[in-house]
């Protein structure tokens, strides 16, 4: 069987590092990305061979269309996006600027707009896409203080699966959302100080695999929740 390859983004560290890993050691490619070079060589070492540290700035759009040409032009075809790359800033929506504003738009709803855009032509037939969001941009969610610009731009996101899965739908490609609740992670420590998730890295990143490879079976344009709780439930 031909092997199947993965993007993930937001790979050297947290949940996406993890879902990385779990992919390698289920035998797929894994094309691993963020900035941080020395932690995704961290991750090759441990994931093996099958893994390649893609260093890119998403927030970059001259950087991403450079990697992304130069997969094409390789003839690699991506069976699943896992577009996990997330920035977090936790400040009063009196305090924010508009260039904290803009920051967090590019690096977390146009890192996955130029994305997508640029790996279309690469996608295999019943690609899946799945978007990392957040329970702060699910509709209806408790909200908290701080996150405003954060949680503004995960709710995009979501919005954004559902369009695109009406729009790539021709191409049998399937685009879900998955709003995550507390997982304990770098990022979680700066929205929450001191807050213990119920659910590690790890946890979540078989998750996300398993969601990736057969969820798109079940669901297509869904924003769905997954969370044991919200941080001060
Ligand atoms: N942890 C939680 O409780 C929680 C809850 C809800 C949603 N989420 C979402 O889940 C995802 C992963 O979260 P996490 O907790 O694992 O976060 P994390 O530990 O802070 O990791 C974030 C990852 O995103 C990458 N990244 C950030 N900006 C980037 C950029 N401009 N270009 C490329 N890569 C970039 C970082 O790598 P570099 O710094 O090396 O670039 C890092 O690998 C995020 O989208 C987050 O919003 C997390």
């Amino acid at each position: 069987m031909t092997k199947k390859t993965v993007v993930v983004t937001g790979a050297s560290r947290g949940i996406g590092y993890q879902t990385a890993l779990k992919f390698a050691s289920e035998g797929f490619d894994v094309v691993a990305m963020a900035r941080s070079k020395d932690k995704l060589g961290a991750l090759c070492t441990e994931g093996g061979e099958c893994i390649t540290a893609a260093a890119v700035d998403l927030s970059d759009a001259a950087q991403i269309t450079a990697y992304c040409r130069k997969l094409a032009a390789s003839g690699t075809k991506i069976d699943y996006i896992v577009h996990n790359a997330g920035h977090l800033i936790n400040k009063p929506f009196l305090e924010l600027t508009d260039q904290d504003w803009y920051d967090l738009l590019e690096a977390n709803l146009m890192s996955g707009v130029r994305l997508i855009r640029e790996l279309h032509a690469s996608l295999s037939r019943q690609a899946h896409i799945v978007l990392i969001g957040s329970m702060g941009g699910y509709q209806g969610s408790s909200k908290f203080p701080g996150l405003s610009a954060y949680s503004t731009s995960k709710a995009a996101l979501a919005v954004l699966a559902e369009c695109l899965a009406v729009e790539l739908a021709a191409n049998d490609i399937r685009v879900n959302c998955l709003c995550l609740g507390a997982v304990q992670t770098e990022m979680l420590a700066m929205a929450f100080p001191g807050f213990e998730a119920p659910v590690s890295a790890g946890e979540m990143g078989d998750y996300l695999y398993d969601f990736a490879v057969n969820g798109s079976r079940f669901f297509n344009g869904k924003v769905l929740p997954v969370s044991l709780s919200d941080p001060q439930a």
